[in-house]
């Protein structure tokens, strides 16, 4: 059953097309098909009752909710991080954007591939799996389909908050086998036992956001929480270049440092594999 009717601009096509009559239309980004009833200038879903005029205003690039009979965009701004958080539907799932700033990358890889080829890298997937950082929390819930556990952090209000409307972040929430931690994972993974964990995804946001995700003190950190012989998979935003230099020899050279072996990039996850040897 869909929860939230999310609307974007291939529904809004759909529907104007149609002057009166049933269109087969998707109201969960592409996961199942509902018949939406046009009737006399009007659309109806639910006992939300639309007209057809509003839906010139929907855009490409963000996706829409209705609220008391009218289109909304499904976006917020949080005055605590100053930050424009909002939906931002691709060809499958949809990416959240901080002002701008998407959370995978949907360009020539779709976040579904992404997210598989990040899956790819800690395979196989077994045991207690640390998710650094959440997002919409697709790398957690495809870890969770083979782990025992999942363990995944998320320091921001606003990216849950708008998890929590997307149909492909609902495992998030409902599925036993992940616990969310809101809270920030540089202060949360130092309080996690020694060796805890089997496998570890790595998937922090830019450099420019998250510095300290980039360090060599969080970096011991993961390989201290890891397991002998665990798997780590450690995403390289710009993997070509950060601020004029390339960031990943910069990370391999600090996870050889922080004890990791067999550390290698990878161009096809935008990523580095590493193993607690
Ligand atoms: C690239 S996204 C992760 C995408 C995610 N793996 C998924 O499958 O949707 C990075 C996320 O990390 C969060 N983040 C950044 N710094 C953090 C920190 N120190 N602790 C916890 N979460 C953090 C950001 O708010 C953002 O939602």
């Amino acid at each position: 059953m869909i929860r939230i009717p999310i609307l974007t601009i291939r529904t809004a096509e759909a529907l104007l097309r149609l002057k009166d009559g049933n269109a087969v239309v998707s109201l969960d980004l592409g996961r199942s098909k509902t018949n939406v009833l046009v009737e006399n200038g009007h659309f109806f879903i639910g006992n939300q009752r639309v007209p057809l005029s509003s839906l010139k205003k929907i855009k490409e690039k963000s996706c829409y909710i209705i609220e008391n009979g009218k289109i909304r965009k499904l976006a917020v701004f949080s005055h605590e991080t100053n930050l424009y958080y909002k939906l931002f539907p691709t060809r499958d799932w949809p990416t959240v954007t901080l002002s701008s700033t998407p959370m995978h990358r949907f360009t020539f890889v779709s976040p579904k591939k992404d997210t598989e080829s990040k899956i790819r890298e800690i395979s196989p997937v077994r045991g207690i799996v640390l998710d650094t950082c959440c997002g919409l929390g697709y790398t957690a819930i495809m870890a969770a389909e083979k782990a025992d556990k999942v363990m995944t952090f998320e320091r921001d209000e606003g990216v849950i908050e708008i998890a929590a409307f997307n149909p492909y972040s609902q495992e998030l929430f409902s599925d036993k086998g992940i616990g969310l931690v809101r809270g920030d994972v540089n202060e949360g993974i130092r309080k996690l036992g020694n060796g805890h964990f089997d496998r570890i995804i790595h998937d922090p946001p830019t450099f420019r956001y998250s510095p300290e995700l980039y360090s060599k003190q969080f970096h011991e950190q993961l390989f201290r929480v890891l397991k002998k012989n665990g798997i780590l998979y450690h995403y390289c935003p710009s993997p070509h270049i950060t601020r004029g230099k390339l960031l990943y020899p910069r990370i391999i050279r600090q996870l050889k440092e922080a004890g990791f072996d067999d550390v290698k990039y990878h161009e096809v996850s935008s990523g580095i594999r590493a193993i607690k040897g």
